[in-house]
């Protein structure tokens, strides 16, 4: 049976159960009917809904936004019809830019029906927010919202108070199309004049009705877009999640807009604010459901995934923080490559043609850095770089790696078994996954981010022979050894040296902008056996805020290796180098970007490297 009969039946039942327990209709005189609407306007005044209208805690902040400001840009077309848009504004006065969300506003009697064809949906059916097709859950929707319409005879305007009454009746509201039961009709003889009169009426009302259909049909876009973004989206922040600008998105509790994280314009506020403690609270609630996962006053944080990818952490309120938060982390299903780095001169040319020898040649690198400095950006740009042939396993506790490889194996780690820190049977740990990785022979094993045991695992397996790329939190070598020596990951200084290349991502305030830096290549050499100090070596360094660019520096073991290995001269290694800086700028040039179309190329230049060369040269000159 299909959701839409189930929804049919329960609503058959309830019209049955109302016919056979006795209501006291009198005592509510403003309903009418008999069906689902009147159940539904019966509980409503059983259980009073707080007024939207409530406002308990507008920030000082949104006050900004009415101050003399430019507009920027503009972008529409987002939720239900397209009917949300946002903007970004300057203000005169401080220069300071602010994200504006425009989206219909409800009038009174748009907000009542709106919320009770929400309350009836719910009543009748349920969506799956976890599932992912998102299209489907949008079809389904209107299925149902437009089923719930038909049934409940729903029109969507208002109705001048005829009646000197105060008091506006549900019939009012809703416009019930009042049947005719059996009148009998009157017929009169009319005058010519009277009959005169009838024709113009008759124009008048045919006029009217128009009017209505007109205010009608926004008046239900208007609400469909709330619905819509109740059901199936993401409530105040739907735009925003939309926005594929967007960076991060961090609510720090219901007295205080939104803040965002934009690429263009950095840290940015919004006019954006949760009414009151409560809708942020049952907000959070349905944000962690949608990531499958339970937030209560018994474990008030969660750490999930929502179907779009992005990353979710949230605090329920009165806990661990005094407000209700969250923190999403967006999720870009079209990652940066290394062409985008390049053109944001997080890394050289030179660098890119350095690290697509040495990927090539089964080097494994480790990439180092603060919190959202970029590491895994740098770890999945670089990766295109993999041989199309190599089989790829990767191991992330919420996905972010994106690769165009056909033999490619992607793990996530499962917890939430377990109510306790401890692991429990059916919790599957990243020391697993690596475990299981290691027995399906893959040549390239990347971790998403190592922290604990994982991490013993990983540089055991670049001992024997698999190539390695994971990150890790450390903002120097200094801090990277110590972490890596002592607990929980205990690894042997030995162990260190299967590791080839360490790249320090850092994020740097160059004037008012925040940017990403590759801050230094380094590559370790060997292990002095009588010092028992590790050898390094630096091929490239960023020099600084006030020189910003990248330094060419000592030479380089692991292309030497390459040289080695290749049986190449000097001058043949600086040859290849150079073709492939030449096929990165031909990139460049064409705005060759898509990580598919990057990965392509890539592959393309394993097998013709002389025929896509010369293709390069002649489009780079022409
Ligand atoms: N070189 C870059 N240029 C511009 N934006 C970047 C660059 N690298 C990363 N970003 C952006 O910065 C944000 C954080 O990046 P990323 O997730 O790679 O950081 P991270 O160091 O892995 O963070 P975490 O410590 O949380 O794992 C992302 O939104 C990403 O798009
Ligand atoms: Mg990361």
């Amino acid at each position: 049976m299909g959701l839409l009969e189930q929804a049919q039946l329960q609503k058959n039942q309830y019209d049955e159960e109302d016919q056979s327990t006795n209501i006291n209709i009198d005592s509510f005189d403003e309903i009418q009917g008999s069906g689902l609407l009147a159940k539904a306007n019966l509980s409503k005044i059983k259980k009073p809904i707080p007024s939207p209208k409530k406002v308990e805690n507008r920030s000082e902040l949104l006050k900004k936004f009415y101050e003399p400001h430019d507009l920027i840009e503009e972008q529409t077309g987002f939720g239900w019809d397209g009917l949300g848009k946002r903007r970004i504004i300057k203000l005169k006065e401080t220069s300071e830019y602010l994200y504006q969300v425009i989206e219909p506003e409800l009038k009174d009697y748009e907000f009542e029906i709106k919320k009770e064809i929400a309350h009836l949906f719910k009543m009748l059916a349920d969506i799956n927010v976890s599932g992912d097709d998102e299209d489907e859950q949008k079809k389904y929707l209107q299925e149902i919202l437009d089923q719930i319409v038909k049934d409940n005879d729903i029109k969507f305007y208002p109705v001048e108070k005829k009646e000197k009454t105060d008091k506006k009746s549900f019939s009012e509201i809703f416009q019930f199309k009042k049947k005719n039961k059996g009148k009998s009709k009157k017929k009169s003889s009319t005058s010519p004049i009277e009959s005169i009169k009838k024709i113009f009426d008759k124009k008048q009302h045919a006029e009217e009705k128009e009017r209505l259909n007109r205010i009608a049909k926004e008046s239900k876009k208007r609400i469909y877009y709330h619905l819509f973004r109740e059901f199936v989206g993401y409530h105040r922040i739907d735009v925003i999640m939309k926005d594929e600008g967007i960076e991060d998105i961090s609510c720090d509790g219901p007295d205080v807009p939104i803040f965002l994280y934009h690429k263009k314009y950095d840290e940015i506020t919004t006019n954006v604010q949760f009414e009151s403690p409560e809708e942020l609270n049952s907000f959070v609630v349905r944000l962690s459901q949608i990531c499958g996962k339970q937030i209560s006053i018994f474990s008030p944080i969660v750490d999930g995934k929502l179907p779009d990818g992005s990353r979710l952490q949230a605090t329920l309120a009165r806990t661990v923080t005094k407000g209700s938060t969250y923190t999403i982390r967006r999720f870009s299903s079209n990652p940066l490559t290394p062409i985008d780095l390049i053109k944001y001169q997080s890394l050289s040319l030179d660098m890119a043609a350095y690290f697509w020898l040495a990927i090539e040649n089964a080097s494994s690198i480790l990439f180092c850095g603060g919190t959202a400095s970029g590491k895994t950006t740098a770890l999945n740009a670089l990766s295109l770089f993999i041989p199309s042939a190599h089989k790829v396993i990767t191991i992330e506790d919420t996905r972010e790696i994106n690769l165009p490889h056909d033999n490619w194996i992607a793990g996530t780690t499962r917890q939430g078994f377990s109510a306790s820190d401890d692991k429990t049977g059916k919790d599957i740990d990243m020391f697993d996954l690596i475990r299981a990785a290691l027995r399906q022979r893959p040549k390239v094993i990347m971790v998403g981010e190592v922290r604990g045991k994982e991490a013993y695992s990983l540089f055991q397996a670049m001992s024997t022979g698999h190539t390695a790329y994971s990150t890790v939190h450390a903002s120097d070598i200094h801090t990277l050894i110590q972490r890596l020596e002592n607990p929980p990951i205990d690894l042997p200084r030995a162990l260190l040296t299967s590791l080839d290349i360490i790249v320090f991502q850092n994020a740097i305030e160059i004037g008012k902008k925040s940017v990403r830096r590759m801050t230094s290549v380094t590559e370790i050499i060997k292990l002095d056996s009588e010092t028992n100090q590790l050898i390094f070596m630096e091929p490239y360094r960023w020099i600084s805020k006030t020189d910003d660019r990248f330094e060419i520096r000592t030479g380089s073991k692991i292309l030497n290796d390459i040289r080695l290995q290749n049986n190449w001269s000097e001058q043949e290694l600086d040859e290849e180098l150079e073709r492939r800086k030449t096929i990165l700028q031909w990139m460049i040039h064409t705005d060759k970007r898509d990580y598919r179309v990057v990965g392509d190329i890539v592959f393309d230049y394993e097998k013709h490297p002389e025929e896509l060369l010369l293709k390069a040269k002649q489009e780079l000159n022409a």
